[in-house]
């Protein structure tokens, strides 16, 4: 997520932050090196420049001349095209991070379904089934057009799972309120229901985690989210038109009971690895070639492009996907973490044994316990000259700026497996808890056994290159 959008609303009663906004973020990574060898051990930046401006300020780079491309944006923040009106609405930072927390033991239980922690048996429990792929905190949306004639749908955008669903009327169950206007197949010459006895149907068994059911004939799928949340429906085909692109008979799900948290969104994308994923359903045209670039904060825009793109930036090195993990999510390699250009100690066992996934999805990157007590000691001890702050929910390495208006903070590198190097922006590092105190922004599994996350905020403004088919995931600096 943009992150440092929660506090829009602080922001917005605060014209002294709205004075001190400084594009220094932007300066900072534009410049960043080519090679692989970390030049600065430092970034100098203006606390206000972890916060989001009041206003959108689109990406430069116009979309509109890019086939096959969508805008991305933050659900909160200016740029978002859901209604403003729902401020107030906005979750706290502290309720953000517990619904990271609950995507996370819903992966967790996803990768690894005999759970070793008790902790996530406890929450097992709560859920009917298996639970489902997790939702959460996927906070970056697209618009797409379903039907025929198209009408226009705001999706949230998720690698961590596979099933795209869409709130549908009649809303026989449940539909919570969504700025869109809700799909209704009866106004689409192009939609028919999938029946009980096609294969497809049964797919939906690795697609959402759950068997599908048949209510007269016609295929229903059911998909639970870590946080609770849910869509249940009819699973339909129709026309999906993604940019300029027009896909016929796209299968998703047509939700007539949907409860949770998505906002006002019309639902969600699911752009896993599984056979049912608009990445594999596209497959013909984009052959499993995707990027995005999610905007460093909230007031900013990036996109989503599907397909290889004739030009492709400058400077994105790619690292070997993990392919001995069968499941839907994308697992790279983590070799090691720099901080100050310093690598830290940790044993190579401690990456191997857990595992890793970059998911568009969590918010805050999580890290085997003996990777993350590494980086925060050795972070702290580049911030000595800063009084410690408490904890803060997931967060346990907080610092108190109240008498700084810049800080000078260490750079953060992930080195992967290939020899590619992620030198993360300042919004990758520290994230803004309150106006004064701000935390490093990873946190530490609870299992040395459960998988790390490469999560969102540390994704920001890199160009994100899934060459599914190729076998590699690539990382460009100032993709947006
Ligand atoms: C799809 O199935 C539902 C439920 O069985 C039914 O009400 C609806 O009319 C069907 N739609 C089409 C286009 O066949
Ligand atoms: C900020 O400075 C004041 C005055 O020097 C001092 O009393 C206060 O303890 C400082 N606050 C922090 C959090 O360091």
């Amino acid at each position: 997520m943009a992150t440092p959008h929660f506090f829009s609303t602080f922001i917005k009663s605060s014209s002294l932050f709205l004075l001190l906004v400084s594009c220094f973020l932007d300066q900072t990574h534009a410049s960043e090196p080519k090679n692989t060898k970390i030049q600065d051990s430092f970034h100098t930046i203006q606390i206000s420049s972890l916060f989001p401006a009041s206003v959108c300020s689109p990406s430069k780079d116009s979309i509109k001349k890019r086939p096959s491309t969508l805008e991305v944006f933050h659900r909160h923040g200016p740029c978002s095209k859901l209604s403003q009106d729902e401020a107030a609405a906005e979750p706290s930072l502290k309720e953000i991070l517990s619904h990271d927390q609950s995507r996370v033991e819903s992966i967790h239980a996803r990768i690894n379904p005999a759970p070793t922690t008790d902790k996530v048996n406890d929450k097992k429990v709560d859920l009917p089934v298996q639970s489902g792929s997790s939702l959460g905190s996927g906070n970056y949306l697209v618009s797409v057009g379903l039907g025929v004639p198209k009408k226009t749908l705001s999706l949230i955008f998720d690698t961590g799972s596979d099933l795209t669903w869409t709130q549908c009327q009649p809303c026989a169950r449940s539909c919570y309120k969504q700025q869109d206007p809700i799909f209704d197949p009866k106004t689409s010459a192009s939609y028919s229901n999938i029946s009980c006895t096609s294969t497809t149907c049964s797919q939906l068994s690795s697609a959402t985690g759950n068997t599908p059911s048949c209510s007269a004939g016609t295929c229903s799928y059911g998909i639970q989210y870590g946080d609770q949340s849910f869509s249940v429906g009819l699973f339909s085909k129709d026309t999906l038109t993604i940019a300029n692109d027009v896909f016929p008979n796209f299968q998703f799900g047509c939700g007539q009971n949907n409860q949770g948290l998505f906002g006002r969104t019309a639902g969600l994308m699911g752009l896993g690895r599984d056979p049912l994923s608009i990445i594999s359903q596209t497959a013909a045209r984009y052959k499993k070639y995707f990027s995005y670039c999610l905007p460093s904060k909230s007031s900013s825009t990036g996109h989503l492009t599907l397909g290889k793109p004739r030009k492709r930036g400058k400077g994105v090195r790619f690292t070997p996907f993990d392919s001995s993990q069968g499941s839907s999510f994308y697992f790279i390699t983590v070799a090691s973490i720099y901080v100050s250009g310093q690598p830290l100690p940790i044993g190579q066992a401690v990456f191997k044994t857990a595992g890793t996934i970059i998911d568009s999805g969590t918010v805050i990157t999580r890290l085997p316990p003996p990777a993350y007590s590494a980086l925060s000691a050795a972070f702290k001890q580049g911030m000595k000259n800063y009084p410690a702050a408490p904890a803060y929910s997931i967060l346990d390495t907080c610092f108190d700026f109240s008498n700084y208006t810049a800080i000078t903070i260490p750079t953060v590198s992930f080195a992967f497996g290939g020899g590619v190097k992620v030198n993360l922006i300042p919004s990758g590092i520290l994230i803004p808890v309150s106006s004064t105190v701000a935390c490093l922004a990873f946190a530490a599994n609870g299992d040395a056994a459960d998988t790390g996350i490469f999560g969102n905020m540390q994704q920001l403004t890199y160009e994100v290159v899934y060459d599914v088919t190729g076998g590699k995931l690539g990382f460009g600096a100032a993709g947006c």
